[in-house]
């Protein structure tokens, strides 16, 4: 930028003084020197709007995606008495660092449109369901859940929430309810910034 300011510049005075050395009276210096202000003028407007549009580029990178375990041996989380936010701990992907592994949750960095995508599954033991509230803030949203008497239950939902800049998401495991989680990942959270609004 420095560089080609300069470069113009000369061609500015090279063009002035050849003009100079005819006979033309050139209004010189005053309006050189307001070309000039409005030059820099434009030049600092321009390098706002260029960083203005590197930090939007860099909040609009938004994705992560999740699974309760770092692939350990089989365990059986639940039945608990109260609604509990899952923490998964084994990161994939985590695009702009908006989800947090040592909480489960998910904020906004930016007002826009987002979309989350869950797994929930364990093994039926004849009285309790498999399920999980998908949580905006303090508001249930939509919940997965399965329930059968024995066997693996799973089950797996997507929601598109227009969320503010500072919401948060996460994932409850739901009251009396289990959730079983071994090598295969079998419980999973996904989430994507759509588009900024
Ligand atoms: C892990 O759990 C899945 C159910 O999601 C099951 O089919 C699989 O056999 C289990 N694997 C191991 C190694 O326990």
């Amino acid at each position: 930028m420095k560089i080609s300011v300069s470069f113009t510049l000369l061609l500015l005075l090279g063009a002035v003084s050849a003009e100079e050395s005819t006979d033309y009276q050139l209004p010189f210096p005053q309006d050189i020197y307001i070309a000039l202000e409005q030059m820099t003028a434009s030049l600092d407007q321009l390098k706002a709007d260029m960083s203005f549009l590197q930090r939007e580029t860099q909040v609009r990178q938004v994705a992560f995606s999740a699974s309760l375990g770092a692939g350990a041996g089989p365990t059986t989380l639940g039945p608990l008495p109260t609604a509990t936010t899952l923490i998964y701990k084994h990161v994939i992907t985590n695009t702009g660092k908006a989800y947090n592994s040592n909480t489960g949750v998910f904020t906004a960095p930016v007002k826009g449109v987002y979309h989350f995508e869950w797994t929930i599954g364990a093994y039926g033991d004849g009285s309790h369901g498999s399920g999980a509230w998908l949580v905006k803030n303090t508001e249930n949203v939509f919940m997965a859940y399965e329930y059968q008497k024995a066997g693996f239950m799973s089950s797996s939902k997507g929601a598109t929430l227009l969320l503010e800049e500072g919401d948060v998401v996460s994932v409850h495991l739901v009251a009396n309810n289990l959730v079983y989680d071994n090598v295969s990942h079998p419980n999973t959270f996904s989430g994507h910034l759509l588009f900024p609004i």
